[in-house]
C-alpha cells in the first residue's frame, strides 16, 4: 500500500481573481440578506438627498430672492430641515446595517481560519511561520471586511448620487452635462492605474506585517538565547528591514494615494471651466436663470465628493483582494487527508512496520529508510540513536502526524491508513519533545481534550504515578493554578511531569514517550520510570530515550542511524553484540562516572 506524501498534496499559489473573491465574500454577505437590504434602502435614501439638495437650490434661489414668491418662500426653509433630517437617518441606518454585516462576515471568516488551523495537516505548520498565519486571521480578516463594507457604501451610495446628480444636471442642461462626462474616462484612466499600483503595495505590506510580527515574537521567545550569544544587533537589524519595508510599501501607497486625488481634482476643475465658459459664452446665458446656474454649479461640485471616494475606495477594495486571496487559499488548503473507513473500539496494542519509508519533502531524501519490525501487544520499545537519526519522525508516524509513502504500517494486523484519523489516534498517549502547556489551571492542563471529564481523584492519581504531585500541591492555588502564557511559570521538569500525567490519565493502550524525561534529573527520572514500569504494564510503549539507563528494561531496543535500524535486541544481547548500542552504552557510562 502506498499514497501520496501529504506536503506535495496542496499548493497554495493559485491565482484566484478579484471578481471571485468578492463572489465568494458576498457568499457570507447574503447570508444577512434582511439586514442588508437595510442598509441598501438607507444607503439610496442618503443618495437621493444630494441631488435633491441641489433641485432645492433652484426654486430657492429663483423663487425667493428673484420673484418673491410667498408659497416658496414659506416652504423653503422646512424643505431644508427635511432633507437633512433624511440624510442623518438614512445614513445612520445604512452604517448601523452594514457594520452590523461585516462584523458578522469577519466573526464567521475567523472561526473558519481558526477551524482550519485546527485540521491543516501537520506539514503545513512545518511550511508556514506562524506570524504570517496569525496575522492572516488577525488583520487581514479585518481588512477584508473593511473592503466589503466600505466598498458596498461607496459603490452603492456614491453612484447612485453620481447617477441622481447628473440626472438632474441632464435635466437642467444636456450640453454642460456632456461636458463633464468626457473628463469621466480620464479619471477611469487614472483609477485603473492607481488601482493596479495599490494592490501591489497592499500586498507588500501584509507581508511585511507578518514578518514583523514573526521576528517581533521571536525576540520575545528567547530573551536568554539572544542576550547569552549577543544576537541583539543581528535581531535589530533584521527587524529594522523589515520594519523598514513595511515603512516603504505604506509610504508608496500613500503617495500613490495623495497623488491621485490633486490630479482627479485638476481635471474636474479643468471641467469646471469650460463649462463656466460655455455658459457664460454661448446662448445658453439666455435660458439659464441663476437658479438654473446655481442649481447646477452645485450638483457638479457635489459630485465632487463621491467621485473622490469612488477613486479612494479603489485602494480599499484592491487591498481587500490582497486579503482575501490569502484567506481564502487558506480556507481552500486540503485538510489532513482521512481516507481510513474502519474503526477499532479495543486495540491489543501490536504494531508492525513492513519496509516504511518517508521523507518530508517529496525531491528531499528518505528521512526513513527501508524499517521493519514488529511489536507485540504490551511490549516496550526503546528507540536510541543520534539527534537527527529519525527517532521521533519514526514515532510520529503512528498517530499518522506525517504519512509514509512507502510500505505498510499495522496496528493489530490493520493498516493504520485503513482507520480512521480520529480512531487510530484515540489509541495513544502521547508526550512529545516540546511541550506547550494550554493557557488554564494544571488541572484542565492534565485532564485536556478527551478527558475532559475525568474526576479529580483520577487527576491526583495521575499526578501521583508522574511524580507531580508534590509540586503541583506547593503551587499557589494547588490543582487550580494557572499556568500557560499568562499563569504561573513551570520549569521545563514540571512541564514534562504535567505532560506525563496527561498521558497516564488518557489511559491508552499504546504510549508515545519522545525524551518525555529529558528535563528530569537522574533522581526523578528513574522514579518515574519505576511508577510509569507498573502503570505501563499491559500497554504498548515508544520510548525515545536520551539516557540509556532508563531503557535497560525495554523488551526490544532499536537503534538508528541515518533513518534505518541498524541494531535490535535487548539490553543485554546488545551488550553481548558490542557494536554500535554497546558503545553508546560505554560512552554514557563515562560520562557518569565523571
Ligand atoms: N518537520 C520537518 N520537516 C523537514 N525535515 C525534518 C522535520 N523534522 C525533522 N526533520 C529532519 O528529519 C531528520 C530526522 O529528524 P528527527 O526525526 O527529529 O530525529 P531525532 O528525533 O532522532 O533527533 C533530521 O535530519 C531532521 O532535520
Ligand atoms: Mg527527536
Amino acid at each position: 500500500m502506498s499514497q501520496p506524501n501529504t506536503v506535495s498534496a496542496h499548493s497554495a499559489d493559485e491565482t484566484i481573481n478579484g471578481f471571485s473573491i468578492y463572489k465568494r465574500l458576498a457568499g457570507y454577505a447574503l447570508e444577512y440578506r434582511l439586514f442588508l437590504l437595510f442598509a441598501f434602502i438607507g444607503l439610496l435614501i442618503n443618495a437621493a438627498t444630494q441631488p435633491l439638495f441641489a433641485a432645492y437650490l433652484k426654486p430657492l434661489l429663483d423663487g425667493t430672492f428673484m420673484d418673491k414668491d410667498p408659497e416658496i418662500i414659506r416652504w423653503a426653509p422646512f424643505a431644508l430641515l427635511f432633507i437633512f433630517l433624511l440624510r442623518g437617518i438614512s445614513g445612520f441606518i445604512s452604517g448601523y446595517f452594514l457594520s452590523l454585516v461585516g462584523r458578522n462576515v469577519v466573526t464567521k471568516i475567523r472561526s473558519q481560519l481558526f477551524d482550519r488551523f485546527l485540521n491543516l495537516p501537520l506539514s503545513y505548520y512545518d511550511k508556514n511561520n506562524s506570524g504570517q498565519l496569525i496575522t492572516l486571521l488577525i488583520f487581514q480578516v479585518e481588512q477584508l471586511a473593511e473592503a466589503a463594507t466600505k466598498g458596498l457604501k461607496v459603490l452603492i451610495q456614491d453612484i447612485a448620487t453620481i447617477i441622481g446628480l447628473l440626472a438632474w444636471m441632464m435635466y437642467l442642461s444636456w450640453e454642460l452635462t456632456v461636458v463633464v462626462l468626457l473628463t469621466g474616462p480620464v479619471i477611469a484612466l487614472i483609477i485603473s492605474y492607481v488601482s493596479k499600483r495599490f494592490r501591489r503595495f497592499s500586498r507588500q505590506i501584509q507581508d511585511s506585517v507578518g514578518d514583523v510580527t514573526q521576528i517581533s515574537s521571536e525576540a520575545i521567545a528567547a530573551p536568554q538565547e539572544i542576550r547569552i550569544f549577543d544576537g541583539a544587533a543581528d535581531e535589530k537589524k533584521r527587524f529594522e528591514v523589515v520594519n523598514e519595508k513595511n515603512r516603504r510599501s505604506f509610504m508608496k501607497r500613500t503617495v500613490t494615494e495623495l497623488l491621485s486625488m490633486p490630479i482627479v481634482h485638476f481635471i474636474v476643475a479643468i471641467a469646471l471651466s469650460i463649462i463656466i465658459y460655455i455658459s457664460t459664452n454661448d446662448g445658453l446665458i439666455e435660458r439659464f436663470t441663476p437658479g438654473t446656474f446655481m442649481s447646477f454649479m452645485s450638483a457638479m461640485m457635489l459630485l465632487l465628493d463621491p467621485v473622490k471616494r469612488l477613486t479612494k475606495v479603489n485602494s480599499t477594495l484592491q487591498s481587500g483582494i490582497a486579503a482575501g486571496e490569502s484567506i481564502f487559499s487558506l480556507l481552500d488548503e486540503e485538510k489532513e487527508k482521512d481516507i481510513g473507513t474502519k474503526s477499532l473500539d479495543v486495540v491489543k496494542g501490536k504494531i508492525a512496520f513492513k519496509q516504511v519509508k518517508f521523507r518530508y519533502d517529496t525531491d528531499g531524501k528518505d528521512i526513513i529508510n527501508a524499517i521493519n519490525f514488529t511489536v507485540e501487544p504490551g511490549q516496550k520499545i526503546a528507540l536510541v540513536g543520534q539527534s537527527g537519526s529519525g527517532k521521533t519522525t519514526l514515532v510520529n508516524m503512528l498517530p499518522r502526524f506525517y504519512n509514509y509513502y512507502s510500505g505498510d504500517i499495522l496496528l493489530d494486523d490493520i493498516a493504520i491508513t485503513d482507520l480512521k484519523l480520529s480512531n487510530l489516534r484515540q489509541h495513544f498517549a502521547y508526550v512529545g519533545q516540546d511541550i506547550t502547556l494550554f493557557n488554564g489551571s494544571v488541572k484542565n492542563n492534565i485532564a485536556y481534550g478527551k478527558m475532559r471529564y475525568a474526576t479529580d481523584d483520577k487527576i491526583r492519581q495521575a499526578a501521583i504515578a508522574a511524580h507531580a504531585l508534590d509540586f503541583i500541591e506547593a503551587l499557589p492555588n494547588g490543582f487550580d493554578t494557572l499556568v500557560g502564557e499568562n499563569g504561573t511559570l513551570l520549569s521545563g521538569g514540571q512541564k514534562q511531569r504535567i505532560a506525563i500525567a496527561r498521558a497516564i490519565l488518557a489511559d491508552a493502550p499504546i504510549l508515545i514517550l519522545d525524551e518525555a524525561t529529558s528535563a528530569l534529573d537522574t533522581q526523578s527520572e528513574k522514579a518515574i520510570q519505576s511508577a510509569l514500569d507498573v502503570l505501563l504494564q499491559g500497554r504498548t510503549t515508544f520510548m525515545i530515550a536520551h539516557r540509556l539507563s532508563t531503557i535497560e528494561s525495554a523488551d526490544k531496543i532499536l537503534v538508528m542511524e541515518q533513518g534505518a535500524i541498524i541494531e535490535m535486541g535487548t539490553h543485554q544481547e546488545l551488550l553481548a553484540k558490542g557494536t554500535a548500542y554497546a558503545g553508546l552504552h560505554q560512552m554514557q557510562l563515562a560520562n557518569d562516572i565523571k
